[in-house]
């Protein structure tokens, strides 16, 4: 049986939780209302994989220094990530690094230009109104494949691309969310290449904004509080909802956020995790 290589997320309790990772290739959705850690951990699993393979961050809601500086808060350095804005604008030059950025905010200018480059605008008339529309979105991942030379080897290169967050690239029309992100499987989907994806989730209509991206995600983490005006402190919680192609943790796992450490487990302990790991990997010899 071949063996499956795994992505580690940059949380040692939720790779455990995870069999020792996401499984490579597998689109990751990870849900929650604001506040509870979706984009320091999409941080973490960049920060965890930089070295080891070329990643790509999309972030649309916060800006490329933003990133970056919210990444040092935690301990990981993402000093040498160059934002794809500064490379298509010629101020970074003779790229060496293995993280682009791509900040939605940064790239507005420069977005008509990279869709008259992919041939995505057609006698002048740009099909894509917002450098929020999927159409840029990946468009800039392929320029950013192109920068990071992931075409080379034919391909099969490892590339982990992270999204965080979805939800404002259909903020102007809900009701495409499934069509906007069917469209991303088709023209992302690649065996080598593992995606991280965030989502928003409203608590109030229990429904994730423009409902969502789950058919797409071949795993998914949900995040949430535990309400605060009974427990009038902030109690998070995350589960994996679903992973295919692993066997993975069924129960809730509390967890806090920590300045210098990030998503830390509250409970059960890191032992117990340790031993379910430890105990079905022996179980699943096949496999690993
Ligand atoms: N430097 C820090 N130290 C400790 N906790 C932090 C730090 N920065 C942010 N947080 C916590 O993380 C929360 C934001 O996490 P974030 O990943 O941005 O949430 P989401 O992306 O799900 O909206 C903040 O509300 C705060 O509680
Ligand atoms: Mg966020």
């Amino acid at each position: 049986m071949s063996e499956i290589r795994r992505i580690s997320l940059g949380v040692d309790w939720l790779d455990y939780a995870l069999m020792g990772g996401v499984p490579r290739g597998n689109w990751l959705l990870v849900t929650g209302e604001p506040g509870v850690g979706k984009s320091i951990l999409a941080i973490q699993a960049a920060g965890a994989n930089v070295d080891a393979m070329p990643v790509v961050f999309v972030s649309t809601e916060t800006r490329f220094y933003d990133v970056v500086r919210q990444a040092s808060q935690f301990n990981i350095d993402l000093s040498d990530a160059v934002s794809l804005a500064d490379v298509l604008a010629g101020r970074v030059k003779d790229v060496k690094t293995n993280l682009v950025v791509i900040d939605l905010f940064g790239l507005a200018r420069q977005y008509r230009e990279l869709l008259r480059a992919g041939g995505e605008e057609e006698g002048g008339k740009a099909r894509a109104k917002s450098p929020l529309s999927m159409e840029v979105v990946l468009a800039a991942i392929e320029k950013a494949y192109e920068v990071l030379g992931v075409a080379e080897e034919g391909g099969r290169k490892d590339v982990l691309v992270v999204i965080d967050s979805l939800a404002p690239m259909w903020a102007h029309a809900p009701a495409m969310a499934r069509l906007i992100t069917y469209r991303l499987r088709q023209r992302l989907y690649r065996p080598s290449v593992t995606v991280i994806m965030t989502n928003q989730y409203a608590p109030t209509t229990g429904m994730t904004f423009g409902f969502g991206a789950e058919h797409i995600a071949d795993a998914i983490i949900h995040m949430w509080f535990e309400d605060v005006e009974s427990t009038r402190e902030i109690r998070r919680w995350l589960i994996i909802k679903k992973a295919r192609l692993t066997n993975h943790y069924k129960k809730a796992m509390r967890y806090d956020i920590e300045p210098g450490r990030g998503l830390v487990l509250l409970e059960p302990s890191i032992e117990e995790l340790r031993k379910w790991y430890e105990g079905n990997s022996r179980g699943s010899s096949g496999e690993e």
